[in-house]
């Protein structure tokens, strides 16, 4: 019998009821993605980052205050030693309508099938281009032909949604928007496309210059689709458009251009232990530091994350022709 629901305790300053969690499980990844890292990044040691008990713990103290939904992310999270076990244990919960991942796709031909098992619903996977060479020259380190395999292996495995993310930049990906949808079309998924963000300093190119926006990938995509827009949401950042007569969703993301923040129903939960109130803002507090002074004391860990939804920002504001303000990278927290 499911359990009856969960009040949603969690509900901030502005009103808007947090109900979802993406949780970073690992800031290590095996890409170097050009928009993400910087050539050399240096990773938290290992003492720093929760163990996969805490964030277990975490995670049924979120379902405990009315969160549904919860995210895994990184870095790359099947990088962790042990991340389907922790997967198989979170996707347990009695409170838990939906566990949901994003990956970068690089180790999806080995857990695919374990992934479903573990109740994933629903995959989210980077894919910026379909070109061999660009995507090494995007991921710095990965191959095309595995994480086109992984994509495979994904849909082999039935999940209930798989939806591709490709990260636009400006003269070096942008011309491939149509042929990365024909692929989604073809293989009957979905895609969204990522304005950049300006989290972390990198060094591969200058951000304001490789703006692409939103509109223009939409104009590019109305030459040869037409995209009816339709009202499903996740109450998250993407504008979604179904491609007429088919099944394939198309989504836009756009921090920039369009402001979605009002709607805003997520936290974060960093590697270290951090949860983070917005992606464009450093408002966070130190849950390790909560949980590691009162062990297993579940009462105090929960009153620590009703009383930081005072702290949510409400909104972002980036500014690509600055420096970021926000120094951390999108790695450690997995967007
Ligand atoms: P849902 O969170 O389930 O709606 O899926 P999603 O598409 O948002 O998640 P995913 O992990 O695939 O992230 C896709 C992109 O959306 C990444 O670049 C994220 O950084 C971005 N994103 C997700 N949530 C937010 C948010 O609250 N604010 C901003 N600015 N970007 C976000
Ligand atoms: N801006 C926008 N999206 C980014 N991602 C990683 N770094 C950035 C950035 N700076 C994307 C990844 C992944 C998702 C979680 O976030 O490509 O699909
Ligand atoms: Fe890794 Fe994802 Fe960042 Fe690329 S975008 S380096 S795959 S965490």
């Amino acid at each position: 019998m499911r359990h009856p629901k969960q009040a949603k305790q969690l509900v901030d300053r502005f009103g808007r009821t947090v109900d979802y969690v993406r949780i970073s499980i690992t800031d290590r990844c095996d890409f170097r993605c050009v928009y993400c890292m910087s050539e050399e990044m240096v990773f938290l040691p290992r003492e720093q980052i929760l163990s996969l008990e805490e964030i277990y713990l975490l995670a049924q103290c979120f379902t405990e205050l009315g969160v549904n939904k919860i995210r895994i992310t990184g870095g790359e999270p099947l990088v962790r030693r042990n991340a389907l076990d922790l997967l198989k244990k979170i996707g347990g919960l009695p409170l838990l309508d939906e566990l949901v991942m994003t990956t970068n796709g690089s180790q999806l031909v080995t857990t695919a099938e374990q992934l479903k098992q573990a109740r994933v619903s629903r995959l989210n996977i980077s894919l910026d281009t379909l070109d061999a060479k660009k995507f090494k020259e995007l991921t710095r380190t990965g191959e095309l032909s595995v994480v086109l395999e992984g994509i495979q292996a994904a849909i082999k495995a039935g999940f209930k949604q798989i939806k591709l993310n490709a990260v636009i930049l400006k003269n070096r990906n942008d011309n491939e928007v149509v042929d990365l949808v024909k692929f989604a079309l073809n293989s009957g998924i979905d895609i969204s496309f990522i304005e950049e963000m300006p989290l972390g300093v990198i060094s591969s190119h200058n951000r304001a210059e490789a703006y692409y926006s939103s509109d223009q990938i939409k104009a590019d995509l109305e030459a040869q689709f037409t995209l009816e827009k339709i009202s499903e949401t996740t109450a998250g950042p993407s504008d979604y458009y179904r491609i007429r007569g088919t099944q394939t969703k198309v989504g836009f993301i756009s921090p920039h251009s369009h402001n979605f923040c009002s709607t805003c129903n997520r936290v974060r939960l960093t590697a270290e232990g951090r949860l983070l109130l917005c992606l464009g803002n450093e408002h966070s507090i130190d849950l390790k530091a909560v949980m590691r002074a009162h062990p297993n004391d579940t009462d105090k860990i929960k009153q620590a994350i009703i009383d930081a939804m005072e702290l949510k920002p409400e909104q972002h504001k980036f500014d690509l022709s600055e420096q970021p303000i926000i120094m951390r990278h999108m790695s450690s927290t997995g967007g």
